[in-house]
């Protein structure tokens, strides 16, 4: 197929001088070996990953340079006016997760973020793009960072439970509210405040992984980053956001502990008559 083998000449040119700045392993070359084209020529699969990988790139330069910078670092030209900072993808830390604390995401976890945007920040919704194309983005950033290939950061994701009958029964749902509210007066009050407004006593003094102050978030706004379902809350407490000072509480906090948490910030977004003083 000379066409094809045109082709991916061409696109392993372009590429032998950008592994280099990527670290893209799969097709880095060390002196003296075979050129990419050869190599890639050898491999069906590597062949497939290399245009996944370019047609990940075109379209990372087309929608998502401007804020995540040219080369993943999230230092793109609109990043200085923003508050919240494009995401570094070169540190392979990612808030946004169904995996435990520390771990790498998912592809489903990608996916979701990047077709709904993230609520409150720049992050826009790419509902236009198709699935091979998201794909495909997610492929190339998962070449950005190293972290990838590092097996003791994969990890499945943590089962969320159904949403336990009482959330519904208002007798009991109350008084799971108020357990809810003594847990996150000692778990959670020093960050995100008495009324879980963001304002607790440590909230002005904290820094994320990538050396930005970053503030808790106000519990009583009506949209939070990763969704607002009572099930979305109760990933965010239990895995936490990776890179900011909100740890996981999955190994700490029992299921039922933790829906009593949910139970309570969403009762704190709530009209103050139906809050539990
Ligand atoms: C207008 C600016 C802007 C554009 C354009 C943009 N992003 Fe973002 N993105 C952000 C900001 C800001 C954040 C950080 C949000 C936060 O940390 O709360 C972010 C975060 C992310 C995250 C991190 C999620 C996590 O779990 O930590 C991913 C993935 C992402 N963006 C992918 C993309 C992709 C892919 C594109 C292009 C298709 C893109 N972004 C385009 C601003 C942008
Ligand atoms: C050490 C400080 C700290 C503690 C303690 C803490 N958080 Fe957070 N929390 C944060 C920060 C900072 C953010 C914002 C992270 C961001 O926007 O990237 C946050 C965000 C959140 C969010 C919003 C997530 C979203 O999707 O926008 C929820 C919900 C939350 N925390 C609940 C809790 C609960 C419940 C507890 C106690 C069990 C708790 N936090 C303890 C610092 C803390």
């Amino acid at each position: 197929m000379p066409t094809f083998y045109l082709k991916s000449l061409v696109v392993s040119g372009i590429l032998a001088g950008f592994a280099v700045a990527t670290g893209f392993q799969l097709l880095s070359q060390e002196p003296g070996k075979a050129p990419v084209a050869e190599s890639v020529g050898g491999s069906e699969e590597k062949r497939r990953e290399l245009s996944e990988y370019m047609k990940g790139r075109y379209l990372f330069q087309k929608h998502c340079v401007d804020c995540h910078g040219a080369t993943g670092r999230g230092n793109g030209p609109f990043a200085a006016e923003l508050e919240t900072k494009p995401r570094n993808f070169r540190t392979g830390m990612f808030k946004f997760r169904t995996t435990p604390f520390g771990m790498l995401p998912m592809n489903d976890d990608l996916r979701r973020t990047i077709r709904s945007g993230i609520s409150g920040t720049a992050m826009p919704v790419f509902s236009q793009l198709r699935d091979d194309e998201i794909d495909a983005l997610i492929f190339y950033l998962q070449n950005l960072s190293r972290s990838w290939r590092d097996p003791a950061l994969l990890a499945a994701p943590l089962a969320i439970p159904s949403l336990p009958g009482w959330f519904t029964e208002e007798k009991e749902a109350v008084e799971r509210i108020a357990a809810g509210k003594a847990r996150f007066a000692g778990l959670c009050v020093i960050c995100h405040g008495e009324e879980g407004k963001g304002d607790g006593q440590g909230a002005g003094s904290l820094m994320d992984a990538w050396n930005a102050p970053i503030s808790p978030a106000n519990l009583a706004a009506p949209h939070h980053k990763s969704g607002d379902s009572p099930r979305d809350l109760y990933r965010t407490i239990a895995t936490g956001m990776n890179g900011t000072p909100m740890i996981g509480y999955s190994a700490l906090l029992e299921e039922k502990e933790i829906w009593e948490l949910v139970a309570y910030v969403r009762d704190l977004g709530r009209a103050p008559a139906m809050t539990v003083k």
